[in-house]
This record gives structure tokens, sequence and C-alpha cells, in this order.
């Protein structure tokens, strides 16, 4: 077996590959374009990828030998799984082992925005720590303030539990309302509209889809509060940048934290990076050792189960595709 990873990933999922296959690993630092990745993967059964790589019809049609796509990530759209299921290519991903993680990212981000912190960081670094101000770097408070949580799947119910222990009110909405829940993390269930209004932060957790692509524009950051942060660790392309700059920088809504944007990397130059009252990190959410080498380790685990035949941990099309996967 042949397995091209496009880039290098944490060593316990490298093992793992190596045991069953042989491995080829993309070297550089920047992930390969499209030519660059059809040359590196020819010939290969599996690919172990990351959001980066936009995996299609013409990129699988270019690889006719790959069998299946393991993506080392919970998000996916970055892969056109109907195109892959069409050519009997099996698709998984690493649910579940990044939940937390990521949740405690989502309130860092809060947190550091809420209370200003790179700000006054940066000051320090200046050498402007002169006394003790009264007056200087007042900020918001978490706790106790509520919080608008938007999808309310594994991460925004992760988030909720955090939330909780901040004494915070919690407001979800989602495609549909989880009852379930509701106890159990505090949380109520209420429209985007409302949680809009109400919420002092609100924080997004929805994966990239046709119906979620800049779910929040201009009309939604309207009927935020003046005061509202706005906290994106889920994907840049659920916000419209150029809204949201204008919503900051008019102080339409007071600040935002975005680990997330679009497009991705924003240019040093981009017109948010210029402001204040945003803060903005290189898409770390799940970056914790513990949890990069899980995320190596399950799309190791099920890129090879994949090629074996067997059933992956974690596949989005596996029951479509089984039986038709080309040999
Ligand atoms: C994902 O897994 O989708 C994240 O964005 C990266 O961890």
């Amino acid at each position: 077996m042949r397995i091209a990873v496009t880039r290098r990933i944490p060593a316990a999922g490298l093992e793992l590959l190596g045991r069953e296959a042989d491995v080829v690993v993309w070297p550089e630092a920047s992930p390969p374009n499209r030519d660059e990745l059809i040359a590196f993967a020819a010939g290969a059964d599996g690919l172990l990828t990351l959001l980066t790589e936009r995996v299609d019809g013409e990129l699988l049609d270019a690889l006719p030998s790959v069998r299946a796509v393991s993506n080392m990530a919970v998000g996916y759209d970055n892969i056109d799984v109907e195109a892959a299921t069409a050519r009997g290519v099996i698709v998984c991903i690493t649910p579940d082992v990044l939940t937390e993680t990521t949740a405690d990212f989502a309130f860092a981000l809060m947190l550091a925005v809420a209370r200003k912190v790179k700000l006054a960081a940066d000051s320090v670094l200046r050498g402007e720590w002169r006394t003790w101000e009264p007056l200087g770097f007042l900020g918001q408070d978490v706790h106790g303030a509520t919080l608008g949580i938007v999808g309310m799947g594994r991460i925004g119910q992760a988030v909720a539990r955090r939330a909780r222990g901040f004494a915070m009110t919690i407001l979800y909405t989602d495609q549909e309302r989880r009852p379930e829940l509701e106890e159990e993390l505090g949380a109520r269930f209420v429209s985007l509209e409302q949680l809009l209004r109400e919420s002092d932060i609100v924080t997004l957790h929805v994966p990239l889809t046709k119906e979620t692509r800049k779910m929040i524009g201009a009309n939604q950051l309207r009927l935020m509060k003046r005061s509202a942060i706005l906290i994106n660790t889920a994907r840049g392309g659920v916000v419209d940048t150029e809204a949201l700059a204008d919503a900051l920088e008019s102080g339409t809504i007071w600040a935002a934290g975005l680990d997330v944007t679009d497009p991705e990397p924003l240019p040093a130059d981009h017109r948010l990076l210029c402001l204040p009252n945003v803060l903005v990190t290189p898409h770390i959410a799940s970056a914790s050792e513990a949890t990069r080498a899980r995320m190596a380790r399950l799309a190791a685990e099920n890129l090879l189960a994949a090629l074996r035949g067997e059933q992956p941990p974690r596949s989005l099309n596996w029951e479509a595709v089984r039986g038709r996967a080309h040999p």
C-alpha cells in the first residue's frame, strides 16, 4: 500500500501508517498546490489530507489509484464528498478527539478579547506600563454574561459546559431544538435573530455549508448589541469578512476574536488586522500536543482500515461506498 500525506503530521499518525504502508510525506511547510499534489500523490492508494487541500472530482480523476481520503480535521468543507462517493472513494474525518481542546480555545479567545489581554500585553512590551491605571484597558466581564452559541453540536456543547462554570446565561440556536441537552447545559433554544439581539458574546460552532456560508453578515451584525463580542472558531466563511470589518470599525459591535478567517490565511495588511478590537489567531483551536496527536492517530486508523476494506472508525460515506470501492 502506498499512502501520501500532504504535510508533516504528529509522529503518532506517521508511525501507525508506516507499519502497514509505504508512506510519502509532503516535506514543505506550505501545502502543495493542485499540480504539485497530483505529481506527489501519483500512484497512491490513500491520501491523508488537511483542511488546506481541496479534494474534488477533478483531483480524484487525476489520481485514479486513490481509494480513500482521510482528512485530519472534523470539518470537511474542503472535500466534495458527493464526488468522492460517486467515484467509490471512502472519505474519513476526525471528530470527537478535538472537541474539548477547541472549546478551551473558544474560551481563551472570549476571555482574551473581553479583557483586552493582547492590547494590554503589547503595551507592556512597548515599555508603556508606568503605573496602575484606574481607567486602563477596561474590558467586559465574561462571568455572568449572556452567551449565544450558534450550533449546539459537540463543540457548542463543550463550550456551554464551560460557560456554566462562568455563571453565564446560555442561549443557543441550531437547525433543531435539542431538548435533551437543555437541562444538562442550562441552555435555552432561541432563533438566530433573538440570540444575536440578546447575547453579550456570540460564539460560532457550525460547519461551513451552502446554508451557513456568510450566515453572519451586515444584517445579522446590526442586530447585535454595540457591546457584543463575536467569536469564530468554526470556519471563516461563516462570516462575511468585509461586513464584520465594517461593523468593528463603526462600533456596530464591540470586538471580535477570530481563529478562522475568510480568506485564510488573512493577508498581513488586511484591514481587520489594523483594528484594535480584533484578535486573530492562525486557526489553532485544536492545536494542543495531545489533541493533534489524537487527530493524527485517528486519521491514520481511518485510512488504514479503509484501505484494508474494513469499516473505518469515522467515515462519512462508508455505507454508500462499501462494496463499490474500486479494488
Ligand atoms: C477541524 O478539525 O476542522 C479544525 O478546524 C482544525 O482542527
